[in-house]
């Protein structure tokens, strides 16, 4: 089906609003799978018809499916790995020492389908006595109902656990269901709360977070959004709370208060205690 120009542009302007996501126009070919998608999840005939309904009005349940849809949510156990190492080995452990008492909250904030927030809850197990474990927690958050959903399930393929999880953490910290489905086990699925927000629209909790994994969304975003999102970020976190980024993002071309910290050749984010 040919779509016409100023079709990809409704949906691509629309998913700008609302995720921040940008599609110029010599990406809009990137548009074509999910635009068909869409006259399919309606079951609609034509791409005409769909702009016409949506045009007409965008109901609650038309925008989720168009965001559903439109992000990518591409995630693995471990993604990275380094990331889980520092928080586990360096960045937890003097969070804890300078916040004793204290519950420790963490904040997985894309977290698509779940496994940054389990594999951030796995690493900690591996290497944390149970008092200090117990005092852990991370809420993981994304605009995509389909991929909290899934999150919020814990359950993951074969495929999926396997992208990550080496087999004796796989017997550790999954149950298995049936020849292809694995639960994440219960310990670590209780000290876990999924919930919608977007980064860009969200009313962020002030001072709330000592540590926040914000990986492999800002790379979609204009410099203007990326700012906004970390400032935000910025007022969510404690005063020398950490934020952790994607290995291909930082804050280059962005005005944001962080001081920069090299662990081990990978940086992160600190917000400076005179902040
Ligand atoms: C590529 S995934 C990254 C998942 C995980 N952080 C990782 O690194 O493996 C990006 C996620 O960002 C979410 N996302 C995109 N725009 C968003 C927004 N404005 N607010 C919150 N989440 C958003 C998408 O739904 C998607 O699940």
């Amino acid at each position: 089906m040919v779509i016409r120009e100023e079709v990809y542009k409704f949906f691509a302007d629309y998913i700008y609003k609302i995720t921040g996501m940008v599609y110029v126009p010599s990406e809009y070919y990137r548009l074509d799978s999910r635009i068909n998608e869409l006259v399919q999840i309606f079951s609609l005939k034509s791409v005409e018809d769909l702009y016409e309904m949506y045009v007409k009005e965008i109901t609650p349940d038309m925008k989720a499916v168009l965001v559903n849809i439109s992000t990518n949510n591409e995630t693995y156990f471990f993604r990275d790995v380094k990331p889980f190492t520092l928080l586990s080995r360096v960045v937890l452990p003097e969070i804890l020492t300078n916040f004793p008492n204290e519950e420790i909250k963490m904040w997985s904030a894309a977290c698509s389908s779940g496994q940054e927030a389990y594999s951030m809850l796995i690493s900690i197990r591996n290497t944390t006595d149970d008092a200090n474990f117990e005092r852990c927690r991370v809420d993981g958050s994304d605009v995509s109902i389909k991929a909290l959903d899934k999150a919020k399930l814990g359950v993951y393929n074969g495929l999926e656990i396997q992208r990550g999880l080496p087999a004796p953490m796989i017997i550790k910290y999954f149950r298995q269901l049936d020849p292809d489905s694995w639960a994440i086990d219960d310990s670590l699925k209780f000290k876990t709360n999924f919930f919608e927000f977007n980064l860009l629209t969200g009313f962020y909790p002030q001072e709330k977070y000592h540590i926040i994994f914000c990986r492999n969304i800002l790379i979609y975003q204009d410099n203007e959004n990326k700012g906004k999102i970390l400032n935000s970020i910025y007022n969510a976190l404690k005063k020398d709370g950490i934020l952790v980024l994607g290995a291909g993002e930082s804050l280059v071309g962005i005005v944001a208060p962080f001081q920069q910290i090299q662990f081990d050749g990978y940086t992160v984010y600190k917000k400076d205690s005179k902040g």
